[in-house]
């Protein structure tokens, strides 16, 4: 039987989100820029790559927020920041010595709904004359409710959005006023109509569960409310509390939080709701409907984990571009400068912005496969690891046999052609996938909770 009290307790209770392995905490300070640029160089031609552009901004400071952002009344540095990011482009394709081919390109933030017309405008020429789109290449984009006007709406259509993923967290008036998010469902409802009406044709809503004030009542009413706007996919996150982060989460009240068992409870009963309402689950926190090209490639085993969390991009390269952003070039990993203002000036002067970075050791490249077929599959095929690896997945294998046998909550099962979390046990997986992280022991970062 598993005692998800005893699991919780236990000092795997806190464990990372597993969007990359290693985890950006354990990139090097002055790596990244090195590999930038001899992985731009040797991009194998034709190849096509997935661009992630952050904004970092919102005219609105949400106190649960834990993004990368920075809370703006003014609208001069975000249409400067949007003259860097252009720029940034340009060294790209200088770098690449050619046009990269785009085959996805996510705009994430903060909050990319609070650009203006002109500079969606300014983005769109930008991309097209600095990579190669066409009519394949999905293009989404992260929107707050609150900053929908036509100019928006206009603007998406201007830079070709296919896909947007929509803000909700929670619609209670209790809980958004304990997380300084005021957001009718009125509102949400209209945008996502208007949305629809520009030809996207695919919605995802955000939805959390842990935040301060919530209750099964108005979780369950807020789960309600979603379903009601039928969105394609769902993503529901459990409220990551970092203050030790994000100062600002400390203007909520840790007495308003619910408890841990709590947690574990309305993550549960969201989850079920969900899916009842026909929605398939997909990995530890997203549901699809079944003929959604995400709950496919679930079904497909060809679902994979990026920085933005659950994702059907295949591309080997992601080019991440802004401030904080992140790049995967397969066996490397580069961040971006953070701060804002000295971002924009490296961009400015030329240069590309990466600054920390890891190079993956065949060790780091075996292990992040494990841990993002945990994170996607449940389960890690000992066969694919051969077919991947060769030779060198045989210790690995051994380990995964020696974990699931050393398993004192019975969270997990072992044969001779894989290891795999039980379907009771799936809320733990980031604690399981925890197992095969070689790093977090000999590391004093403290992450949120795993449930
Ligand atoms: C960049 S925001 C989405 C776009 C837009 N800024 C908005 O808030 O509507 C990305 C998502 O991250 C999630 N998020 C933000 N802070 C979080 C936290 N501390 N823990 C868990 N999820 C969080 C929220 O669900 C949010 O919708
Ligand atoms: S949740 Fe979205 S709108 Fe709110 S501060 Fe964070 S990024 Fe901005």
């Amino acid at each position: 039987m598993i005692d998800p009290e005893k699991i919780l307790a236990s000092q795997r209770g806190a464990v990372p989100r597993y969007t990359s392995y290693p985890t950006a905490p354990h990139f090097s300070d002055q790596a990244g820029l090195a590999i930038a640029r001899s992985r731009l160089q040797r991009l194998p031609a034709n190849e096509a790559v997935s661009l992630y552009l952050h904004i970092p901004f919102c005219d609105r400071l949400c106190w649960f927020c834990g993004c990368h952002t920075k809370h703006t009344l003014k609208y001069a540095p975000v249409e400067a920041y949007v003259g860097a990011l252009i720029r940034e482009m340009a060294t790209v394709r200088e770098t690449a010595g050619r046009r990269l081919r785009l085959a996805h390109l996510h705009l994430g933030g903060g909050s990319p709904s609070m650009l203006r017309q002109p500079d969606f405008e300014r983005l769109s020429q930008a991309l097209r004359d600095n990579f190669n789109l066409d009519a394949a290449t999905e293009i989404s984009v992260e929107i707050d409710p609150s900053d929908v006007t036509d100019e928006t709406l206009t603007g998406l259509v201007a830079l070709g959005v296919t896909r947007a993923s929509v803000g909700v967290q929670d619609f209670s008036d209790a809980v958004q006023e304990a997380i300084n998010r005021p957001q009718t469902f009125e509102q949400t409802r209209d945008v996502i109509a208007a949305l629809r009406e520009t030809g996207i044709h695919s919605l995802n809503i955000d939805a959390l569960y842990g935040l301060p004030l919530q209750t099964e009542e108005r979780l369950v009413s807020t789960i309600d409310k979603v379903l009601s706007l039928a969105p394609d996919r769902i993503a529901l996150f459990g409220y990551a509390h970092v203050p030790w982060l994000k100062k600002h989460q400390t203007l909520i009240r840790e007495e308003d939080l619910p408890g841990t068992m709590d947690r574990f409870r309305h993550a549960g009963l969201a989850a079920d709701l969900i899916a009842a309402a026909g929605y398939d689950r997909i990995g530890i926190d997203h549901f699809a409907k079944p003929g959604d090209t995400m709950a496919e490639a679930a079904r497909e085993g060809r679902l994979f984990r990026n920085f933005q969390g659950y994702t059907t991009d295949a591309c080997r390269t992601l080019i991440g571009l802004g401030a904080s952003s992140i790049s995967s070039y397969g066996d490397a990993y580069v961040q971006n400068i953070v701060p804002t203002s000295q971002y924009e000036k490296t961009v400015l002067d030329g240069g590309l912005s990466a600054t920390r970075g890891i190079q993956l050791s065949l060790d780091d490249r075996i292990r992040a496969h494990m841990i993002e077929r945990l994170m996607c599959d449940f389960s890690i095929s000992f066969d694919g690891l051969e077919q991947k690896f060769g030779y060198a997945a045989r210790p690995y294998i051994a380990e995964a046999k020696l974990a699931a046998a050393g398993d004192c909550h019975g969270l997990t099962e072992v044969d001779e052609t894989g290891f795999r979390i039980r379907e009771q046990a799936r809320p733990f997986t980031r604690i399981v996938a925890s197992w095969f992280d070689a790093y977090l022991n000999e590391s004093s970062v403290r992450y949120s909770k795993a449930v």
